[in-house]
């Protein structure tokens, strides 16, 4: 049984969403699946145009689940942003053709009891600085993988770990998804689009951008031969000495099995990663080491 919100059909349970997606199936229509927390930005849109690409989706089903399960105690889970009239009004004006919006009871009955652990790449980066936080996306995205069955799910590549852990348990456990990545969507300054901007007051918005501009700086000397661990350690300083609070991490690694970089020149396919708090806001972000990006940061 579908529902209603904004002129756009709502799933509230695993059976509705699956009875919709399959039927479209029937009719040989392809499915994609977009996975959010809500509180929707132009960034989390750009997730649809990606799922719409030729040869990959027909119709499109937005979930939005603020998943207590990648939340640790003292994180936002209480405060994070919930509007689902204002999320529903900008997925339907987008032209997603379904919501998925299940309560928490029935994404976690009573008695739940299961884990789902990806282990090796949630040890590091974001890992280290959330434990438990991946074991909760890998529990909450194989969920609604095996719940939609779609044909193919797509994920942000400003949340690259996430990303990374996603495709490994979707192949680990023969889930018949593909995984397709979408592009960083970035305000005119180049901060990365993210729910948790609007945690920012006017003067730590101010500084955010610097965050990918001290990135992309980084990059352009790596690729200019400068040791990565000194250009690294350079440009957390220089986070630092702008007004960001701490920097968990800031880190050249390789884009695939994120091995830590530590000597010139970086391997093919190599990004740098940060993730650095500013007041109440903890941002990440990461871009490419190569020689496009190097030129743009000058
Ligand atoms: P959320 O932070 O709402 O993000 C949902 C999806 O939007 C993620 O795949 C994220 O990478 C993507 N996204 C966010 N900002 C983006 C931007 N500026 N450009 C491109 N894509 C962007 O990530 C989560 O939710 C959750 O962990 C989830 C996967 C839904 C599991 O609970």
């Amino acid at each position: 049984m579908l529902g209603e919100i904004a002129n756009l059909p709502v799933a509230r349970t695993a059976q509705a969403l699956r009875a919709q997606v399959r039927s479209w199936r029937m009719e040989g229509l392809r499915v994609a699946l977009t996975p959010t927390m809500g509180a929707l930005h132009d960034g989390h849109l750009t997730l649809l145009d990606v799922a719409r690409g030729p040869g990959r989706a027909d119709k499109v089903a937005a979930s939005i689940f603020v998943n207590p399960t990648q939340f640790a105690a003292g994180e936002d889970f209480d405060t994070y942003p919930r509007d689902e009239a204002r999320d529903a009004a900008m997925l339907a004006a987008s032209g997603c053709d379904l919501l998925y919006a299940p309560s928490p009871d029935q994404m976690y009955p009573d008695g739940f009891a299961t884990e789902v652990r990806v282990t090796g790449l949630t040890d590091l980066l974001c890992g280290a600085a959330r434990p438990g936080h991946f074991d909760g996306v890998a529990l909450v995205v194989s969920k609604l993988l095996i719940q939609a069955e779609a044909d193919v799910a797509v994920f942000g590549e400003k949340d690259w770990q996430q990303l990374a852990v996603i495709r490994r348990l979707a192949w680990d456990l023969d889930i018949p998804t593909d995984i397709l990545g979408a592009p960083v969507l970035r305000e005119a300054d180049g901060l990365a689009m993210s729910s948790r901007n609007r945690y920012l007051s006017q003067p730590q918005r101010a500084v955010a951008p610097v965050l990918h501009r001290r990135l992309r700086l980084a990059a352009s000397e790596i690729i200019g031969g400068a040791d990565p661990t000194a250009a690294c350690a350079a440009a957390a300083s220089g986070l630092l000495a702008d007004g960001f609070e701490s920097v968990d991490y800031l880190e050249a690694r390789t884009a695939d099995s994120l091995a830590l970089i530590e000597t010139a020149p970086p391997p093919t396919q190599s990004r740098l990663f940060a993730a650095a708090r500013l007041g109440r806001a903890r941002l990440i972000d990461n871009v490419p080491i190569e020689a496009e990006a190097a030129s743009k940061a000058l």
